[in-house]
């Protein structure tokens, strides 16, 4: 099939290889010169796993050119993905702007019968209004059909993801649309759920909802643990082994991140308000969120009292492990922390250096994680990386001016942290051995 891809962000750009691989024909759009120019090359400019071996793959393999001509991606295919930016504006509300340019744009060129599919997280009700808006614009139905079709990549693992989903969701109210999407979708050998547009949209904002939620409860639960001698991974595994509960997201720690959850768990507040659904869930899971960020603050000023001119490392500043994205990570609220209460910070991410560098100017960045501990007063950990796990923890020690750590992620082996006699607090394990 011939499809285009409008947006070469992180859901358009794996969308457009992971169609490229599936044989077709994409073309993938945008409006950035300097990103195209890359991406022509085989260059990446994202981080995710694979995304170089599949660049190289489709375009090798040409199954996939890179364009910053609109006109000729909405020409030149039966399908068009809208995968542009829907960030969350300062009201909760999603900002809707590039996916009206988008569709101005479609307005324009639009010459037969296309397909029109809302990849992005889009504000409910999108389906329906990109309808209106291209009927105002002069442009009849049986020129287009909108099919709503959300994604659920993770980053780290969206090849995966996009490759063995577990659902494919079709929001569709025309049957050749259906029809088309189904044939798309057929030799991915997926369960697909065809439904109509609203409920696809919803979906969505259930889905991320829902899993936040899981974290923001196995997290109260890791903070009661932590107060009653209780050990949160016992209680996620035992928990877990409930068919009914699943084993997964059931991982304590300080928080959930990303550009997704946060943003998605505020919109949702959003839609319940507009219509009249509380949402005292999510308001709540959002609440928990805030406060389990900084939890390790709340842990280091209880044990230090004062922390100014103390060093504190702070290690991992990605949301999580396998990315190089800090949007809204705990660590980026960790340092906010640290730097107000004049702490000197060192800090230490594989895969994060210069955004750092740029935002916060006044702290060290360092090369290895080893070099984070000298003379440090405490090592923080925000994300567990691989590498963390296989710290030395005597020499670690050793380096350190005062032996504690506060693993936000649970990443060190108790018994480990007890023969290496260094002060720990973790997230729902209690405190454990001087
Ligand atoms: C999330 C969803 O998992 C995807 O299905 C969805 O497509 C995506 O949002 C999106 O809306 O685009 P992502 O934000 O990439 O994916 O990351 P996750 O792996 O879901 O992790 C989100 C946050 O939750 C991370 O900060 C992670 O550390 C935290 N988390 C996750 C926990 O604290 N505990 C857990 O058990 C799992």
């Amino acid at each position: 099939m011939k499809i285009t891809v409008i947006g070469s962000g992180y859901v358009g750009l794996i969308a457009a290889l992971g169609f490229g691989i599936k044989n077709n024909k994409v073309i993938c759009v945008d409006k950035d010169k300097e990103k195209i120019k890359s991406l022509k090359k085989g260059i990446p400019i994202i981080y995710e796993k694979g995304l170089d071996k599949y660049l190289k793959k489709c375009i090798e393999e040409k199954k996939i050119t890179f364009s910053t001509d609109i006109k000729k991606g909405i020409r030149e295919s039966n399908i068009i993905f809208i995968a542009v930016g829907t960030p969350a504006l300062n009201n909760g509300d999603v900002d809707m702007t590039q996916v009206k340019e988008v569709i101005n744009d479609i307005s324009k060129y639009i010459n037969e019968y296309k397909v029109i599919v809302n990849k992005s997280t889009v504000a409910i009700g999108t389906q329906k209004y990109i309808k209106r808006m291209l009927n105002d614009k002069g442009i009849s139905n049986e020129y287009f059909d909108i099919v709503s079709n959300p994604e659920f990549l993770r980053e780290g693992k969206a090849f995966d993801d996009f490759f063995n989903t577990d659902r494919i969701v079709i929001g569709y109210d025309s049957e050749i649309a259906k029809e088309i999407m189904g044939k798309l979708y057929k030799n991915f050998n997926k369960k697909i759920v065809y439904t109509n547009p609203e409920t696809a949209e919803l979906i969505k904002y259930a889905s991320n909802g829902f899993l936040a939620t899981k974290i923001s409860f196995i997290n109260e639960i890791a903070n009661l643990c932590d107060e009653i001698g209780g050990n949160v991974e016992d209680i996620s595994y035992v928990l877990g082994l409930d068919k009914r509960i699943s084993p997964l997201f059931l991982n304590a720690g300080i928080g959930f991140g990303g550009s997704c959850f946060p943003k998605d768990t505020q919109a949702l507040v959003k839609i319940g308000k507009k219509y009249g659904v509380a949402f005292n869930v999510i308001k709540s899971t959002i609440d928990v969120n805030n406060k389990q960020r900084i939890i390790p603050i709340k842990k280091l000023l209880n044990h230090y009292k004062d922390i100014s001119g103390k060093i504190i490392s702070v290690l991992g500043l990605t949301f999580k492990p396998g990315t190089d994205d800090i949007r809204e990570a705990p660590a980026i609220y960790i340092i906010n922390e640290l730097i107000k209460n004049e702490a000197i910070v060192k800090c230490y991410d594989p895969n994060v250096s210069r955004k750092i560098k740029e935002i916060y100017p006044q702290i060290e960045y360092c090369n290895t994680p080893y070099d984070t501990f000298i003379d440090s007063s405490c090592a923080i950990f925000c994300t567990e990386w691989d590498e963390f796990s296989k710290l030395d923890l005597f020499k670690l020690k050793d380096k350190m001016k005062e032996p504690l750590i506060i693993d936000g992620r649970n990443i060190f082996d108790y018994k480990d942290v007890k023969k290496a006699k260094i002060n720990y607090f973790a997230i729902g394990r209690g405190y454990i051995y001087k």
